[in-house]
């Protein structure tokens, strides 16, 4: 996948992951198209890195998505990569009762949202020259942390969505992608005032580099540091058991 003078769209890009990934697209010559639900924090970005274009939008909810498909392919009809990105972790403690708005929010933000989005974009995408949709899952898709229990749930969905997706999808110029990150120093999970990425986690922009490798080797599937190896145990897992 070649990574100069595309259009890319990338879900929660104003911290962490997307920002960077966005800050290195757009210092490659790529057009890039950032969202968000933080007005002030895209303001800052665009002011920041002029040509990166933002655009306000709550992925939890329906419309927000419908609008932010509609807006993006018009006002940059040449829009060719989608990378969902937008994720949010809850710790939960599953002996008390579930709280249903975190949940729904979680698996709306996580899982829905994107499956959503990519429906959305699929037959813009069909049009254009190089297109690609590139999720990010996580490691935890393939052994969950079990005090982050919706977080790792929502991954796998997206794990088997994207398989399912690259499936569907192998007979048209569109390719999938799934990039699966270790711990990443960023704010995901920070709300629940815990700190678990650790101090072993992935810098973030050293993270955002192998990410460009990957996409430039067209690796559809690629466990980046130590979620390779999460990656590579299961698989032989399943065949041991498998054959
Ligand atoms: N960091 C890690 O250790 C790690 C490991 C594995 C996978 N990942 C995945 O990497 C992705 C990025 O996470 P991160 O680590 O970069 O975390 P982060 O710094 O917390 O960034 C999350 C981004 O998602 C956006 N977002 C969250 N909810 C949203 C919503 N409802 N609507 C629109 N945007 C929303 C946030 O923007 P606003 O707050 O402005 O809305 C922010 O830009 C996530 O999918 C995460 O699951 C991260």
């Amino acid at each position: 996948m070649n990574l100069t003078n595309q259009t890319i769209l990338i879900t929660g890009g104003t911290s962490g992951i997307g920002y960077h990934l966005a800050v290195r697209l757009h210092e490659n010559n790529n057009k890039v198209i950032i969202c968000g639900r933080r007005k002030d924090r895209l303001s800052e970005i665009s002011s920041a890195h002029p040509g990166i274009d933002t655009y306000v939008c709550d992925m939890e909810d329906a419309d927000q998505r419908v609008m932010l498909a509609e807006w993006a392919i018009n006002t940059h009809p040449s829009l060719n990569v989608l990378v969902n990105n937008a994720g949010i972790l809850h710790y939960v403690d599953l002996t008390k009762p579930v709280d249903q708005q975190q949940l729904t929010a979680e698996v709306t933000t996580n899982l829905i949202a994107p499956i959503h989005l990519s429906g959305l974009m699929i037959a813009h995408l069909q049009k254009q020259e190089n297109p690609a949709i590139m999720n990010v899952t996580s490691g935890l898709a393939f052994t969950p942390i079990a005090n982050m229990p919706v977080y790792c749930a929502t991954k796998a969905g997206m794990h088997a969505f994207t398989m399912s997706l690259r499936h569907q999808l192998k007979n048209t110029s569109i390719k999938v992608f799934e990039i699966i990150p270790p711990a990443v120093k960023t704010n995901l999970g920070k709300s629940d005032g815990n700190d678990d990425t650790g101090h072993d986690a992935m810098d973030v922009k050293e993270f955002v580099e192998q990410v460009l490798l990957v996409a430039e080797q067209d690796q559809y599937q690629k466990g980046i540091g130590i979620a390779e190896g999460l990656v590579a145990q299961r698989d032989a897992l399943f065949d041991v058991i498998n054959h």
